[in-house]
Formats: structure tokens, sequence, C-alpha cells
């Protein structure tokens, strides 16, 4: 394969000598990285991924989900969770250095029908693509309410809760914590942990979507479509949320990737198919695809 094929697979992804504006150390082995990437902030949309050259000395770029991106500003907003040598390197980061970067790379999540009620899932670092999805959606005029499970001390900033999106039966918790980011733009959100925490739902934050969807009236239910990205288990608890309640949604899925634009076939998820089922790239075919896409037996 020559280098114009490679150019040609990576569709509209650039790489790119990115700046860092910051790298915030958060709770619980997270970080927060703002990159400079001028133009290219225009083109990025909820769901989009990039690949992150952490060190020369690795092999392979590292994927991560953007979390925002301010077109006026020029940079994109990457949150990550330290859990390698890659994200180890990444964590060293200093406002000012130099970094490699390919993007976009991936097909981003489709807009919903005009008037749905999205309700958005995320595990872990797994908040990155939801919340960003959360802000536009809100500035197309939707009003999405966010689910979020973490583990750990909440890594960002949450106040308690004031907006009024989730029932009042499932408000759980006396002050129940909110995203503070997300509840300045207008998007309600709760935090569920396994650890029972002060403020958060105690369970699996599907647990807490299940208790959102059996509370809510008919007809917030009837137009609720889920968008989710977290680790499989939780992905795959998401499928069985919109089978039992007859609702649609889309899932990102992350998976081992290596290229990050089709050459390699590291990134597979099985997907269904007329005959059964087949597998898909996830880093082009994805890492966005609908839930009944998915052939979740097989996952
Ligand atoms: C489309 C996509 C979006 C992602 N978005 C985010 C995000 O927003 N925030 C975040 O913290 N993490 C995200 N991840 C996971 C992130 O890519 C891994 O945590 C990271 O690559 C680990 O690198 P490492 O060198 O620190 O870990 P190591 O374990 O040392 O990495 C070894 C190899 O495994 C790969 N790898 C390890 N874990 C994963 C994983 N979970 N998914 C994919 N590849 C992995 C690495 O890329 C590398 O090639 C995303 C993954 C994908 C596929
Ligand atoms: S990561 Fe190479 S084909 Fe998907």
């Amino acid at each position: 394969m020559t280098t114009s094929d490679h150019c040609a697979l990576r569709g509209k992804a650039h790489p790119v000598v990115a700046q860092v504006v910051f790298n915030r150390s958060l709770p619980g082995d997270h970080g927060l990285l703002r990159l400079r990437v001028g133009k290219l902030a225009r083109q990025v949309l909820p769901g989009h991924f990039v690949q992150l050259i952490c060190d020369p000395g690795l092999t392979l770029p590292r994927p991560f989900s953007l979390m925002d991106a301010d077109p006026a500003q020029g940079t994109v907003d990457i949150f990550y969770r330290v859990v390698g040598v890659g994200t180890g390197i990444m964590a060293q980061w200093q406002g000012g250095e130099s970094v490699r970067v390919l993007m976009p790379l991936g097909r981003p999540f489709a807009w919903p029908e005009a008037r749905v009620n999205p309700l958005l899932i995320a595990g872990g670092a797994g908040l990155a693509p939801v919340h960003f999805l959360a802000k536009r959606l809100v500035e197309r005029g939707y009003a999405p309410v966010l689910a979020w499970g973490i583990e750990t001390e909440a890594p960002l900033m949450t106040i308690d809760a004031r907006m009024d999106g989730f029932p009042l039966d499932v408000a759980f918790v006396e002050s129940p914590e909110a995203l503070a980011a997300l509840d300045a733009v207008g998007v309600s959100s709760r935090l569920a942990s396994m650890v029972a925490t002060p403020g958060r739902f105690h369970g699996y934050v599907t647990d807490l979507a299940e208790q959102y969807l059996s509370h809510s009236p008919e007809i917030v239910r009837s137009r609720t479509v889920l968008f989710a990205c977290g680790p499989t288990p939780m992905l795959q608890a998401v499928h069985r949320l919109a089978e039992r309640f007859g609702v649609s949604g889309q899932v990102s899925l992350e998976e081992r990737m290596a290229c990050g634009f089709g050459v390699c076939a590291a990134c597979v998820a099985p997907v269904r198919t007329a005959e059964g089922w087949t597998y898909r790239k996830i880093c082009t075919e994805g890492p966005v695809f609908p839930i009944s896409d998915i052939s979740w037996e097989n996952y």
C-alpha cells in the first residue's frame, strides 16, 4: 500500500501538529487536555475521534474521542484516564508543547429526529463523546439528560443539581451531584457509582437510566433515544434497556486500535447482516453504530 492509498483511506482526516493549550491532572488518574488544532476544530462532530502520537518511540498512536471543540478558538478537548504507557506519557505533557495528531476520524453520532428526548449514558472516560454530544444537542434545541457512572472521586467539577430534567422520583438523594459544565448549558445530569457515595445513585449507571425510563411519563419515554459510550458490559446493558423499553439509540464503541483509518483490521466488532452477522471495522464504519446494528450475542 502506498502513502497515497493511506491518505485516501484516511478520508478527511489530517495529520496535524497541535499545540497543548493546557493539560490538567484530575482526580482518579484522569486528565483534561486542550489542543490547539486551528481550522480543524470547525470540522469535528460528537463521536469523532483522534489518533494521538503519545511518543515517537511508541509504534502505535492512541485513539481518543473528542469531549468538546471550540471552533472560534480553534481548540479541541480530550478527557482521558491514565491506564498504560501512552496515557502515562500524555499525562506529562505541558502547555506549549507540540504533539502530533491525526483527525478527525470515524463516523460521528447521527443527529436524532426533531422532538426526541435524548438520554445519554456514559461510563468512566466514555463520558467524552456524550458530553460533546450533550452540548451540541442543547445548541440545536434538544433537552438531553445525562447519566454518568464513575467509581472514583468525580474528576470533573460537580454542583448540586438544579436542573429539572430528571423525574422527581429519580432525584434519589438530597442534593444530587450534577456536572457543573453541563448544568451551566442546560443539560440535566446525575452521577451513579457502585461505591455508595453521597449525592450519587448507588448502582450501575444503566440502573440509573432504567429508573429514569421507568419513572418518566409515557410521552417522554416513548420519545426517548439512547446515546451511550463506556465499557462493553455497560453497552450490553444499554442494549437490553433499549429492547425492554422499545427505544432506539446509538453507541460509540471503544475497541483496541492500531492504524485508526481502516488498514489493519485490528478494531472489528460484530455487526448484524441479512444473513447473520459479520465483522466491521470500528475505526471507519464506527465508532458510532445504531444499537440495533450490533450483534450483541457475538460481542
Ligand atoms: C474510538 C476510541 C475512543 C476512545 N476515547 C477515549 C477517551 O475519550 N478517553 C480515554 O481515556 N480513553 C479513550 N479510549 C481508550 C484509549 O484509547 C486507551 O485507554 C489508550 O489507548 C490506552 O493507551 P495506553 O498506552 O495508556 O495503554 P496500553 O494498555 O499501554 O496500550 C497498549 C495498546 O492497547 C491500546 N489500548 C489499550 N486500551 C485500549 C482501549 N480501551 N481502547 C482502545 N485501545 C486501547 C492502545 O492504543 C495501545 O495500542 C478510546 C478508544 C477508542 C478506540
Ligand atoms: S484500527 Fe486499523 S482498521 Fe481499524
